[in-house]
């Protein structure tokens, strides 16, 4: 008699405790008649490469790659795909023998929210995105593939955010994508869309943003989840903007996209970012 394998999976990460990833990948399993373990695993800092390598020999088939391990993530993949060259990071990883392929859907999973979950069309709108940091940079090639009329990438430190945009110009991005400061805002058109990508929000630190940069019909999102109202939201809540939305759903869907290209289904998502939600208050 031959012992059956399950196919395994896992979140690798440091530190890892707070991961929603397995909780949300095991619903998806369940939800979808997959038999397959998913794991969270705390890898020592300077030890990624060890840890993945030790799980693909234990019959790992695949890895979600969380803080601080993204860039690491892209380094050790075989074959890495467009989105997670753009982003240079990754967020998932698929084995098969000596390949791994490296995939980032961190801001396809925004996307998805925004368009599909939150139900406001991203194409002809203006397009705020707050930051230049990695979130910023996986989340440009997305977000320009739904047309925006604008999207305009603000930054603290404003010559990060216009060496961004200018490395996305080199590489074929369009002219609607556009660069700048904080003092560049709200001295044209406001934004229908306002996206914080920045790392504010963790420290809840308000953000030099100007209330007549926002429209009062649009949405302010942040990607982080779980904080209730941030800095950020509490802002486009006093310039009068009605739609306010976390990250609970951009995690649920970019985690539905890497469960869809490891097992070929790709699960329901709706009942699940309603259950992980938190108050936004
Ligand atoms: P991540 O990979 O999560 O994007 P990061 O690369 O450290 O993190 O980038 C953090 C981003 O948040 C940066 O754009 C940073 O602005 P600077 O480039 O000027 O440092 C931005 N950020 C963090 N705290 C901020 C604050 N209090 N106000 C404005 N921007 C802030």
């Amino acid at each position: 008699m031959t012992a059956t394998t399950i196919d395994r999976y896992a979140v690798i990460g440091h530190p890892i405790g707070h991961s929603k990833s397995p909780a949300i990948h095991r619903a998806f399993a369940q939800a979808t008649g997959q038999a397959l373990e998913y794991d969270a695993i705390d890898s020592p800092p300077d030890a990624f490469v060890a840890t993945v390598d030790r799980f693909r020999a234990s019959g790992g088939r695949g890895v979600n790659v969380t803080v601080p391990f993204k860039l690491q993530a892209c380094a050790y993949a075989t074959d890495v795909s467009p989105a997670a060259r753009a982003a240079g990071a990754a967020n998932a990883l698929k084995f098969d023998g000596q390949r791994c392929w490296a995939e980032n859907f961190d801001g396809c999973g925004l996307v998805r929210d925004i368009r599909d979950n939150l139900g406001q069309r991203l194409r002809g709108r203006r397009v705020l995105l707050l930051g230049a940091g990695g979130a910023t940079r996986g989340a440009i090639l997305p977000l320009l593939e739904e047309r925006p009329a604008c999207l305009f990438v603000a930054n603290r430190t404003v010559s990060k955010a216009t060496a961004l945009v200018a490395e996305f110009h080199a590489a074929g991005a369009p002219n609607s994508l556009q660069g700048g400061g904080y003092d560049d805002l709200g001295r044209g058109d406001r934004f229908d869309i306002v996206i914080n990508a920045t790392s504010a929000s963790l420290t809840a630190e308000p953000l030099p943003l100007p209330a007549s940069a926002l429209h009062p019909d649009g949405l302010a999102y942040d990607m982080v989840y779980g904080k209730g109202l941030t800095p950020f939201l509490r802002q486009a809540q006093a310039a009068g903007m009605r739609q306010l939305a976390d990250g609970i759903g951009m995690l649920v869907e970019q985690a539905a996209e890497a469960f869809a290209w490891w097992r070929g289904v790709r699960p329901a998502t709706a009942d699940l970012i309603r259950r992980l939600s938190t108050p936004l208050t």
